[in-house]
């Protein structure tokens, strides 16, 4: 597969699920933090960029996702254009943004500005994607913002600075961490002087590490190596499938604790198919059957997940529980036979026992 069909796979099924959670990835996962956010950032963007781009500027915003932070940048410059892989969040940007008249939206192939002419932006932004791309596509994007800049133009753009953190070259979610070696020779050899670094005011609980705005002017033309020949796996890496199952059960988490059961089972429903190997997709999706007082949902469910995964043996034991509840006291105790035979654990047991102990009474 090319790794331009890929990146735009993988964000047109982010945008189609949620494109919110997807660009902003907040920790309430709601419409109001989405806000927040939008303005926090775009707040940090002005604020770091200080006097360095005139109200008069045409700006460009490179993986726009659905124009949370183009729209509210359209107020404070004469033109801002935002660019993505992605045609679902592009569809999206446009119709949220339709009223702002010196705002648009294009998608692109995913590794280059074709669209735009050399020397046509006064300053370009990038939020919160540099980090998700393959190195060699990062290193095509600083030539291409090269080209698109006109000479002493301004070059905004958050990156992680870092011990080495490199991922498959297929994998569009997982955060990638230069060495400042590497940002350094970046940099320079795509022909930017690098001024500033701030912080970035959120500790990232995996890496163990804060994200940076970094503030480059264009000062030369850009002498980067580029190779770019795109093949990559078709199939997502391991690391990928399990970052984008988590978020997606933390976003499913969310709806169920304000209640919202159908969109609770829609994000459920995509965090199995995405991640079939992930067992609380499952059971939270058939806790929610049970609270509907559907039992044969929540037992297809289970049917699914000792299916899918034989070995898991509380997926027996869930089961076992949806069978009893369906009178069905053969298969129940097969159920909770097949869990005992997997794992030795006292709890399990007393679980076992118990519904053993309730059958018993049933006809
Ligand atoms: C986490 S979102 C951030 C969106 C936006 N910058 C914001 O802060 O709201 C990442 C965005 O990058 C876009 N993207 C991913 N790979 C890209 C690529 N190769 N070229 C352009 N955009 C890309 C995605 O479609 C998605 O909209």
């Amino acid at each position: 597969m090319d790794i331009r069909e890929k990146m735009k796979r993988d964000w047109d099924r982010r945008a189609k699920v949620d494109p919110l959670y997807w660009v902003a990835a907040t920790e309430e996962a709601d419409e109001a933090s989405y806000q927040e956010s939008a303005e926090h950032d775009a707040n940090a963007f002005l604020q770091g960029l200080g006097d360095r781009a005139a109200k008069s500027s045409r700006v460009l915003d490179l993986g726009c996702g659905i124009g949370r932070m183009t729209a509210p940048l359209a107020k404070h410059f004469a033109e801002v254009v935002g660019v993505d892989v992605s045609g679902e969040m592009i569809k999206q940007a446009e119709v949220l943004h339709s009223s702002v008249a010196n705002l648009s939206f294009s998608a692109n192939n995913g590794t280059d500005l074709g669209d735009y002419e050399d020397e046509s932006f006064d300053l370009v932004l990038s939020y919160s994607v540099l980090p998700h791309l393959p190195p060699e596509v990062v290193a095509s994007y600083f030539q291409e913002v090269n080209r698109v800049l006109k000479p002493g133009g301004w070059y905004r753009y958050q990156f992680w600075v870092g011990p080495e953190r490199m991922m498959a070259n297929n994998d569009t979610l997982n955060i990638r961490v230069y060495p400042p070696e590497a940002f350094n020779s970046l940099n320079r050899d795509a022909g930017f002087e690098l001024h500033e670094i701030d912080e970035i005011d959120y500790l990232d609980p995996v890496l163990q590490l804060k994200p940076v705005w970094v503030n480059v002017k264009k000062v030369g033309a850009a002498n980067l190596e580029v190779k770019l020949d795109g093949r990559c796996e078709a199939d997502d890496s391991d690391d990928e499938k399990h970052l984008e199952g988590s978020l997606l059960i933390y976003l499913a988490n969310k709806h169920l604790d304000r209640g919202e059961l159908n969109e609770a089972e829609a994000v459920l429903e995509q965090a199995i198919h995405y991640d079939p190997d992930r067992p609380e997709g499952y059971i939270a999706w058939a806790t929610i059957r049970v609270e509907r007082d559907d039992i044969k949902g929540a037992f297809t469910l289970f049917e699914m997940l000792t299916t899918r995964l034989p070995d898991f043996a509380p997926g027996w034991v869930f089961r076992a529980q949806a069978e009893e509840a369906l009178s069905r006291k053969s298969a129940a105790l097969e159920s909770i036979r097949k869990a005992e035979s997997l794992a030795d654990d006292p709890d399990l047991r007393t679980l076992t026992g118990e519904i053993r102990e309730r059958l018993r009474g049933m006809k």
